[in-house]
């Protein structure tokens, strides 16, 4: 008889977000009256800006003619995309990323979970506590979790958390891990780091032998100068960080699905023989073998952002949402909530209000004011007693969500 990964028995039942869902689903059937506003996962809700939707629409008329149709692209993504990221995500920011080093795919999550692949099960991980479970749980999958421990840490994982205390800010890891996770501007507390801190990050990897995953999908929403948008930002990180990027949250592709990760030809781990490896050819064996690419259709729409309509419009869609995060932060504040982020983030980090639990304050945002959030305890332990709302709704739905707060 055939065995099972025995590494998927050892986790939850659900996913984070699938659980949320199936809780709104029963509360909705329960009370089909009730108007519903959503601010739990992180899904936009703007539509496409129109210099996409024009690439879109040229990208299926290509598909209908025979010279110009495309079947299997490069797994690693068209030339014609990786070379706009290149330059406009990168070389005109002053940063030397080639187009042989970026990889396009269908998002960020993917990646981030798939990265695992070329990097050995014996590898000890550290996450910030709360963090994106995506990457904790990848982990588990791979036997890099050990057990769950009553606490809710797991064993082989080393957390870093991120309190009231520490300003949200993680300490260096203590004992000494393999590979780091950091995600900036933060998913879900909404803080960011500054160069110095990030500086820190690097030189400590460098140091020791580690490799930092470095997840970028907020990028977009950072606003204040100095704070950096790219960890390459950082002299040294070629060396040691692979970088995630994503065009959800930034274009509005949390639909049509499109990301992308950078690996440096620098960056090198060892094999059991001692060698240092190039992580580069590691990861294009692990896409054109697993990964057919995103389509051309998508991958079209995208390359109409680095135009300078698609960038204005795709950065006016970003401000919309920075505009809602202000009006939640100015409201949750005279209600009296003590939040954190939301300012070079969509996501605002909250503490529970009269001492309530994650999921007790989630029942009672949802029963009361008909409101959904995510509770903090399902990113981590430490982030029991917290809450997370998102930006990504709609300006009318976002007043409304906080006046029903207010009152
Ligand atoms: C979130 O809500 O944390 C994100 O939308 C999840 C994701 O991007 O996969």
């Amino acid at each position: 008889m055939f065995t099972i990964n025995d590494n998927f028995t050892l986790l939850p039942s659900s996913y984070l977000f699938s659980e949320v869902a199936a809780r709104i689903k029963a509360y909705s059937e329960s009370h089909p009256d009730a108007e519903i506003i959503r601010m739990g996962i992180g899904d936009v809700t703007r539509p496409l800006c129109p210099a996409v939707i024009d690439a879109l629409h040229k990208a299926v008329d290509d598909e209908s003619a025979m010279d110009t149709f495309h079947g299997y692209g490069p797994e690693q993504g068209y030339e014609f995309l990786a070379s706009k990221i290149a330059a406009h995500d990168y070389r005109d920011r002053g940063i030397d990323i080639g187009e042989d080093e970026i990889f396009i795919s269908d998002g960020a999550k993917s990646d981030t979970g798939n990265i695992g692949d070329i990097l050995s099960t014996a590898n000890r991980i550290a996450v910030t506590d709360p963090v994106y479970p995506v990457y904790v749980d990848t982990n588990v999958m791979a036997g890099r979790g050990g057990h769950l421990l009553p606490d809710g840490h797991w064993s082989k994982i080393e957390y870093l958390p991120c309190t009231q205390e520490n300003g949200f800010v993680p300490d260096l890891p203590a004992t000494a891990p393999d590979i780091i996770y950091l995600c900036y501007p933060n998913n879900p507390t909404g803080t960011v780091l500054d160069r110095a801190a990030l500086t820190m990050w690097v030189e400590y990897c460098r140091k020791n032998g580690c490799l930092l995953l470095f997840d970028a999908a907020y990028e977009a929403f950072v606003r204040t100068p100095g704070i950096p948008r790219s960890i390459y930002e950082i002299d040294g990180a070629r060396e040691v960080a692979i970088e995630f990027r994503s065009f959800s949250k930034t274009a509005g592709f949390t639909g049509i699905r499109l990301g992308y990760t950078v690996v440096p030809k620098e960056l090198k781990g060892l094999d059991n023989n001692g060698n240092m490896v190039r992580l580069n050819p590691l990861w294009r064996r692990r896409q054109t073998t697993k990964f057919n690419g995103a389509s051309y259709i998508t991958q079209r729409g995208a390359e109409a952002l680095y135009t300078p309509d698609g960038q204005s419009q795709s950065r006016e869609t970003v401000d919309y949402y920075l505009g809602n995060a202000a009006v939640m932060l100015d409201g949750l504040r005279h209600a009296g909530y003590s939040c954190v982020g939301g300012t070079d983030s969509p996501y605002i980090w909250l503490k529970a209000a009269d001492g309530m639990s994650s999921w007790e304050f989630f029942d009672h945002l949802l029963d009361r004011y008909h409101i959904v959030g995510t509770p903090g305890s399902g990113f981590g332990p430490a982030g029991e007693g917290y809450f997370r709302l998102t930006a990504f709704n709609t300006r009318e739905n976002t007043i409304k969500a906080i006046e029903r707060l207010k009152s």
